[in-house]
This record gives C-alpha cells, sequence and structure tokens, in this order.
C-alpha cells in the first residue's frame, strides 16, 4: 500500500489509469545496481560535504546493502505503487531504516538520478558489446586463417564477378564488426560524464561535490550543464544507432550464411545443433538462427526510431515522455546480444564446402577481367578496348558452352592475332586471386597480413 514520496501536496491517490500509464518499475527494475551505485555515491559525497551526518550516511549505506542482498536472493519487493526503481529503492529504505532513509534524496531528484542510472547501464552495455564484437571477430579471424587460400566466387549484384578467397570475404566482415566496435567505444566515451548532482533541472544550492560522485561512478567529469544533464538521451540514441549498423551488418552476414547454405548454393553447412528441422518435410535443415539474426535488425532499427521520436520537440529539462527510453533500448542491447553470440556460434560451426566454392569461383567467366588486364600489360591495348575484345572472347566461349580457359588459342586469336599461349597463365582463379596484391586485395598472402594485423589489434 504505496504511500506516495510527493503525499503532502495531494489529497486523492492517483487513478488506476494513473498508476497503469505513470508505472515503470517493470522495465526500470534492470536499473536496480545502477541506482545503488548512484545512491552510495552520493550518499557517500552528502556525508564528506557535511550535507548530512556520519550516522546518518552509515546507516543509509548499511540499508542499502541489504537491499541489494535482498534483490540478489530474489525477496525484494518490486512494488508497482512505488511507480519505478528510484522510489521502490527508497521506500524500501525508509522500511528498513526509518528516518535516515529521508536525508539520501538531499540535493537531488529522480530526474538526476535516472539520467545517471541509465548512462552507467548503457556504457555497461556498450563496453559489453564491444566485448562481443571482438570474439566475434576472433571467430571470423580463426576461419579466415583456415580458409585464406580457399577460393570463392566474389560477387557484384550477386552475379559472379571475379575469384576471391573466403579468407577475404570473411575478413571483410572483421572490419565491419571492428568499425562497429569503435563507434561502441566512441559513443562510451562520449557519455562517460555524471548527470548526478544537476538535481531537478538547474542545480543545488548545497555544497556538492559532483567531480568527488563522478569519480566514484568511473565517469571522467561531472556534466557542465544541468538542464542539459536532465534532458538529453543522446548517449541512448548514439548507442541505438551504433546498434543499429552493428545489426545491419550482422543481417548481411546472416543473408549470406542463408544463401550459402540453399542447396542451389551448397557453399556451406551449419551443423545439426545450429539448424532445425521440419515437422513436415523430412529432408530440410533450415538456417533459422541466422534468419533470426537478419530479423533481429528490424527490432534494433525500430528502437532507434521509437527513441528518436520520444525525443523529437520535447522541451526543455525533464519530460516523462523520457521514461519511454528505456524499453527500447533494453529491448534492442538484449536482440543485439542474442544476434552476437549466435552469430559467434554460427562462424566458428560454419562448415564451407571447399571444393564446391571453388569450382563456382571458376565459373561464370569469372577471369574475364584478368584477360581484359592481360591484353592491358601484354598488347599495351586501351583498357576500354581489352574490355571490348574480352567481351567478344566470353560471347564466343558461351557459344561454344566451354570456359574461358578451355576456349581454342584459335578463337582468341581471331579477335587479336597478337593473343598468345601464355595468356592461360592468367585465366584459372587461383592466378586471378593470387596476382591482387594490391594492400587489402584477396591474395592469399594480402589476407594472411590482414589477418596478422588485426590479431596483433584484438
Ligand atoms: N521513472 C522516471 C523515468 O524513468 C524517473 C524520473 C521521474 N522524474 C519525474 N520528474 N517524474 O524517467
Amino acid at each position: 500500500q504505496g504511500q506516495s514520496l510527493w503525499g503532502g501536496r495531494f489529497s486523492a491517490k492517483p487513478a488506476d489509469i494513473m498508476q497503469a500509464i505513470n508505472v515503470s518499475i517493470g522495465v526500470d527494475k534492470r536499473l536496480w545496481a545502477q541506482d545503488l551505485a548512484g545512491s552510495r555515491a552520493h550518499c557517500r559525497m552528502l556525508a564528506q560535504q557535511g550535507i548530512i551526518q556520519p550516522a546518518d550516511a552509515e546507516a543509509i549505506l548499511g540499508g542499502l546493502d541489504v537491499i541489494e542482498g535482498e534483490i540478489k536472493d530474489g525477496t525484494f519487493p518490486f512494488r508497482d505503487a512505488y511507480e519505478d526503481i528510484h522510489m521502490n529503492v527508497e521506500a524500501r529504505l525508509s522500511e528498513l531504516i526509518g528516518e535516515p532513509s529521508g536525508r539520501l534524496h538531499t540535493a537531488r531528484s529522480r530526474n538526476d538520478q535516472v539520467a545517471t542510472d541509465f548512462r552507467l547501464w548503457v556504457r555497461d552495455a556498450c563496453d559489453r558489446t564491444v566485448e562481443q564484437l571482438k570474439a566475434l571477430q576472433s571467430a571470423l579471424l580463426d576461419r579466415a586463417e583456415q580458409h585464406a587460400g580457399d577460393l570463392m566466387p566474389g560477387f557484384t549484384h550477386l552475379q559472379t564477378a571475379q575469384p576471391v578467397t573466403f579468407g577475404h570475404h570473411l575478413m571483410a566482415y572483421v572490419e565491419m564488426f571492428g568499425r562497429d566496435a569503435g563507434r561502441f567505444a566512441d559513443a562510451r566515451a562520449r557519455m562517460n560524464e555524471n548527470p548526478l548532482g544537476a538535481a531537478a533541472l538547474a542545480g543545488s544550492p548545497f555544497p556538492i561535490d559532483r567531480h568527488m560522485t563522478a569519480q566514484a561512478l568511473g565517469f571522467d567529469r561531472p556534466m557542465a550543464n544541468s538542464l542539459d544533464a536532465v534532458s538529453d538521451r543522446d548517449f541512448a540514441l548514439e548507442s541505438l544507432a551504433a546498434a543499429s549498423i552493428a545489426a545491419g551488418h550482422l543481417s548481411r552476414l546472416a543473408e549470406e550464411i542463408v544463401v550459402w547454405m540453399t542447396p542451389m548454393f551448397g557453399f556451406a553447412t551449419l551443423p545439426d545443433d545450429l539448424t532445425t528441422g521440419s515437422s513436415i518435410m523430412p529432408q530440410k535443415r533450415n538456417p533459422d538462427a541466422a534468419e533470426l539474426v537478419r530479423a533481429k535488425t528490424g527490432r534494433i532499427n525500430g528502437a532507434l526510431i521509437a527513441l528518436t521520436t520520444v525525443m523529437k520537440g520535447l522541451p526543455l529539462a525533464y519530460s516523462k515522455d523520457m521514461q519511454e527510453d528505456k524499453p527500447p533500448v533494453f529491448e534492442a542491447f538484449d536482440a543485439l546480444d542474442l544476434a552476437l553470440t549466435a552469430m559467434t556460434a554460427m562462424i566458428a560451426a560454419i562448415r564451407p564446402n571447399t571444393e564446391k566454392m571453388a569450382a563456382a569461383a571458376g565459373a561464370g567467366f569469372s577471369t574475364a577481367t584478368d584477360l581484359a588486364d592481360w591484353l592491358v600489360r601484354e598488347l599495351n591495348l586501351p583498357f576500354r578496348q581489352a574490355h571490348h575484345v574480352t567481351g567478344a572472347a566470353v560471347k564466343r566461349a558461351e557459344a561454344l558452352g566451354v570456359g574461358l580457359g578451355d576456349l581454342p588459342l584459335t578463337e582468341l586469336q581471331a579477335l587479336d592475332g597478337r593473343i598468345t599461349e601464355g595468356v592461360y597463365e592468367v585465366l584459372t582463379p587461383e592466378a586471378s586471386c593470387a596476382s591482387r596484391q594490391s594492400f587489402g586485395g584477396t591474395a592469399p598472402e594480402q589476407v594472411r597480413a590482414r589477418i596478422a594485423d588485426w590479431r596483433s589489434r584484438l
């Protein structure tokens, strides 16, 4: 039976619908550890500054420890009547220690309290995500190393383009996830300022020490404007933007796994424990995990849109709209957590069919560019003209039903009499890959060098 914390001014209890629309404890109970950390830091600071008595601070800190124990062993009473995590903790503290509990909220408001708790939560989430991205990168590195020399077709427009190696393909994702980790680290660095002490919106008349609480909570410095401190959620938005971009990368890789696994491609399979069967079609082996990684992007992008929409047009400073910041952030990070973990498991376990990939790498006239490059290099043709001659060669090979490498020399010489036997050396997919020694190219030596760079960085 909640005695509301602002009962002094009110003569009626909230209507049921008031409580129903207002309550957030079901969601923000996840901030309990951050809320306790913020309260401890605030309490110690109040005592050090002589704003509360040492004995009261001791009682408060003792009560907060009891609360932590109750939450951990599942006996803490989370009550809707107390609306959110902040008031649930304070109400419980009052039951546990009585009068001194009422001193904890000196020089503090739920506005700076929630901004602090949420920043701490998002900061941890960013750190966790960076670790998960690194784990995925190292799974990719292991597989890339194993397959640094194994051929696969490279595509543009999902049409055979030029041969690459499977290792090179995987390393493309190592780069993407590396930038994703960088985005989370950047967001973390920018968000790492302390809102606590902004109080409701204007700061506090008490001699608080915001540098002290900043240090206690691992923030670099106090936020410099109290209105900004309680009213912006750009740190959450920035993290969601990073999550959304990372989810986009995950979904592209997931889509490729789905494509590779379709029997028409047959490039890869996943082991039984990472696929599902069909309840009706006995032959099926479905890449559900990859599909769900692909789909989680929907939730994550939705979360970004939800929160940017909540925040747009809000006047300074705090508005209750901002309570709607937590569900999308929790949902997005939960989805990203699952997606990253599932993707790491799939990458570690995927079984590429290297023979099938290599055969496909040589099909579809994939070395046509190598022929054109040979004409430029050996016969000094302008590239545009070489492109034209090669196009005619492909047309002829297609008519004869052979690959470029099997087109008789006489056929090639009919297109340009100066073409010699030596041309066939560049027309295999192995030679094509091996020749691409430009920095960042697909030649196995290049791929191995990039793997080594990443190993030293992770
Ligand atoms: N539950 C609120 C939230 O999440 C806490 C802040 C409430 N502040 C206020 N002035 N009503 O935003």
